[in-house]
């Protein structure tokens, strides 16, 4: 990495997927506020997650990345927050359990408030309105004034993110999320599925380990056992957001965003020559980079050299998000790219992203079956290549919602209106989450036994 580079390098770049500030002075200011800022995450925390991805990248864990599409403003709650952290831990630990390899933890969560937008121009009825680019940007509501970008809300975005981590490392540390407190999380959501007994089944097994470990003297109020530790993670699309949270390590030298543990490019974003591959380049927190059908050998060949110059394991997650129909196509040339290159990647599946469709009735949704088969086909690929299918990156929630279709409760088109609550692209529900858990936990399982 330069030692030249600094946080404001991006603007020699060309920018896509950034908003215009008509109001100067107010972004002026609220840069200047966020300059000056508490930090949300530490440099040493953001190299823990490096080494802990470094493990995955060389095959000895599995990275369980998700959350929301689009945190939002609206629907803040506290309980939201908890209901995601419970599902997402009983995904967590149903991986490590079914698997029997760690599984490293990193929320879309705190932070993940600003959208990439096919069109600049959202139309209705023949008016036409700037489109909504998340809650940081603007409001969701279709007028004017609301769809004007306003730079004051990345610090309310800032405040919400702090609180949110705040909680989360709470429920994480303060003993709620223990792994013998959550073997006892009730599953409710899964009542009346096949999946409850195996879920119950589970728990047993764990219970019967933890009272085998008690005997041992193993202390169980200590250590590892006792909570567990979470990452957070957002796109770092929003630069005049991310610049000013960026900061120098005092002892190292090194720059890290301090906005996130892990900050990804997005599939519009990844331009080697753009304002967010020149951003990223100079940050030392481990980094994503989506790649899709139209990511170029050629391309992603310079986007490792950019990014992770050093082949450093762990610095780089390249999450794949093809669609069903196109992984076996696609991906084998990069992932053959990667292992000439040195391969020190850690390989994620996104099956959320690629198989996205409009619903008869106009809502977005997601297919289970789709989702379940762009993994298969990610996991089929790695298998042939020799290489480590080494994580998934998903769009969750811990709530009942009905914004994807089909899974255990064979959710159709005609139920998505009955709860469906995102602004931005559809999430699994609860239940569609543990159901995707099981089915990953028996793929690496198999992968495993080669
Ligand atoms: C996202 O992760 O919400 C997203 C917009 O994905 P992608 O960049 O892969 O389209
Ligand atoms: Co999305």
């Amino acid at each position: 990495m330069s030692n030249l580079w600094q946080p404001d390098h991006w603007r020699q770049f060309p920018a896509v997927q950034m908003p215009h500030y008509s109001d100067v002075d107010a972004l002026a200011n609220t840069r200047a506020r966020l300059s000056q800022s508490a930090p949300l995450v530490f440099a040493g925390e953001a190299d823990q997650l490096t080494r802990a991805l470094g493990e995955v990248a060389q095959g000895r864990g599995f990275l369980l990345q998700g959350g929301d599409c689009a945190e939002s403003f609206g629907h803040y709650h506290p309980d939201n927050l908890q209901q995601m952290f419970k599902v997402f831990l009983q995904m967590a630990m149903l991986l490590t359990f079914g698997a029997g390899c760690p599984v490293v933890k990193v929320g879309r969560i705190a932070g993940q408030f600003a959208k990439p937008r096919s069109s600049d121009v959202e139309s209705r009825n023949g008016v036409d309105l700037p489109s909504y680019r998340g809650d940081i940007i603007n409001d969701v509501a279709f007028d004017g004034a609301a769809r004007e970008p306003d730079p004051t809300r990345m610090l309310r975005a800032y405040s919400q993110s702090a609180a949110t981590l705040n909680f989360l490392r709470g429920l994480a540390q303060g003993g709620f999320a223990s792994l013998h407190a959550v073997n006892r999380w009730n599953a409710s959501f899964l009542d009346g599925s096949e999946m409850a007994p195996r879920y119950r089944a589970m728990n047993q097994q764990i219970d019967e380990a933890l009272k085998f470990m008690q005997a041992c003297q193993v202390d169980l109020d200590g250590g590892r056992l006792s909570g567990v530790e979470l990452f957070s993670s957002h796109e770092a699309l929003l630069l005049e957001y991310e610049e000013p949270l960026t900061r120098q390590d005092t002892e190292s030298g090194r720059w890290y965003d301090t906005s996130a543990h892990m900050l990804w490019i997005g599939d519009r974003t990844r331009d080697p020559e753009g304002a967010h591959v020149n951003f990223l380049k100079g940050v030392s927190n481990p980094i994503g980079l989506k790649v899709g059908p139209t990511t170029s050998v050629d391309d992603l060949r310079r986007l490792l050299d950019v990014l992770n110059p050093d082949n450093t394991p762990g610095r780089l997650t390249l999450i794949s998000r093809m669609g069903a129909h196109k992984v076996n196509e696609y991906l084998p040339a990069l992932v053959q790219t990667v292992k000439r290159h040195g391969g020190a990647v850690v390989w994620s599946c996104d099956p959320m992203h690629g198989n996205t469709h409009t619903a008869d009735g106009g809502l977005k949704t997601r297919h289970f079956d789709n989702i379940m088969a762009e993994l298969k086909g990610f996991f089929a690929v790695h298998r042939a290549e020799g290489t480590h299918p080494g994580g998934v990156h998903i769009e969750m929630t811990g709530r009942d919602v009905t914004e994807c279709t089909g899974g255990s409760q064979c959710l159709q088109d005609t139920d998505l209106s009955r709860q469906y609550e995102s602004q931005c692209d559809p999430r699994l529900n609860a239940s569609q989450s543990i159901e995707l858990a099981f089915a990953i936990a028996e793929l690496l399982k198999d992968e495993r036994q080669g």
